[in-house]
């Protein structure tokens, strides 16, 4: 079975072959008209996801070394995302599939998301087989979940404020860094100080001093943005640029140190022995890490995507539908799908 699956929802255009179960090509042009910007141009980017999406889709089935014709299925994002550039990914994969005669089939994205974290791992079979914890954190969401081997899942805790990718981002260019500075972030992290300067962590039992924040699995980022601001007002250019690495690292150390501390406490109350990472800041190597080690001497079994399908990307999207169809809850023959922005 060749499925295509086409993921539009931010500034990645993005297609890809899954063949029986595996990758085979899997296409991402990341638009660069944002970096200007500072952050996406949501116009912007629906007209950058008009001019490449037949390139990178055609690249993406040449790359499978099959035809057109020879697609089964057709997968693409419906939301969450930025309205206008779902809708040309969208649009653009109702119209496919109707000319090839083939199934369209809507995913979520926050839910591809989740499942990357199982895509080549064989052993899985796409999913455990019991229920585990899921860390999903991107630019736009920031949501622990607990999920059952049948794809459905309760949110126990999300942000009230800020993405952990946004923290990353927007403190980050409070530091003059590039759009996006989470990758930044994290380079320049290698050569500083995670003890450096202890930024705060929010609405954990340590910040609170107080046992209800211990089951409290939300998420807030606005008050490290306004710290960090303030630290940056308190002292010289000079010194934050002589710093610039500790500074980061301190940022990092903050942001993944209650991300951690959270996941694992969710894992324990909820006694299961799998936790997953997902999103974009999943590609983090101070998350990966540090994830890692509390996952080994908690006990757990840890899965974090290989850091291709971390970021947005088709894969996932065409991984999603392939596992709905394992599951026998695809809903094909729907074209009249409609684009959703939140989720
Ligand atoms: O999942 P994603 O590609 O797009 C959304 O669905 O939002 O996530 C993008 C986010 C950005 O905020 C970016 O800065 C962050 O993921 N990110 C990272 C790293 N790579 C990407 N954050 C920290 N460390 C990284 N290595
Ligand atoms: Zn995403």
């Amino acid at each position: 079975m060749n499925i295509l699956g086409i993921e539009t929802s931010c500034d990645e255009t993005s297609a890809a072959v899954l063949r029986n179960g595996q990758v085979v090509s899997n296409v991402i042009s990341s638009q660069l008209v944002h970096r200007d910007y500072g952050g996406v141009v949501p116009e912007l980017a629906s007209r950058e996801h008009e001019r490449l999406i037949v390139s990178v889709v055609n690249a993406a089935v040449n790359q499978a070394n099959i035809q057109k014709n020879d697609l089964d299925l057709i997968a693409a994002t419906a939301g969450p995302g930025l309205i206008g550039a779902v809708m040309v990914g969208l649009c653009f994969a109702q119209g496919m599939a109707r000319a090839l005669d083939i199934p369209l089939v809507p995913v979520n994205h926050i839910e591809a998301h989740i499942f990357s974290a199982f895509i080549g791992k064989q052993e899985e079979s796409g999913t455990p087989r019991q229920e585990f914890i899921s860390l999903t954190v991107s630019g736009g969401h920031t949501m622990l979940a607990l999920v059952r081997p049948d794809l459905s899942y309760d949110i126990i805790g999300r942000t009230i404020d800020d993405a952990a990718g946004e923290a990353f981002d927007k403190t980050g260019k409070m530091l003059g860094l590039d759009y996006p500075a989470g990758p930044v972030i994290d380079r320049l992290a290698r050569d500083g100080d995670p003890g450096f300067h202890a930024f705060p962590q929010a609405l954990t039992a340590q910040s609170h001093s107080s046992k209800s924040y211990r089951d409290n699995f939300n998420f807030s980022f606005s008050g490290l943005k306004t710290s960090v601001l303030n630290y940056i007002g308190r002292h010289q250019p000079e010194f934050i640029e002589h710093h610039l690495p500790d500074i980061c690292a301190s940022i990092q150390a903050a942001i993944t140190g209650v991300l951690v501390r959270k996941t694992i406490a969710a894992a324990k109350k909820h006694r299961v022995s799998t936790v997953s990472v997902a999103g974009g800041v999943s590609a983090n190597s101070a998350l990966r890490s540090s994830m890692q080690n509390a996952c080994d001497r908690e006990g757990l079994r840890l899965f974090i995507p290989d850091t291709v399908y971390s970021t947005d990307n088709a894969a996932m999207i065409a991984a999603m539908a392939e596992l709905k169809h394992r599951r026998g809850t695809l809903q094909s023959n729907r074209y009249d799908v409609a684009p959703f922005a939140s989720f």
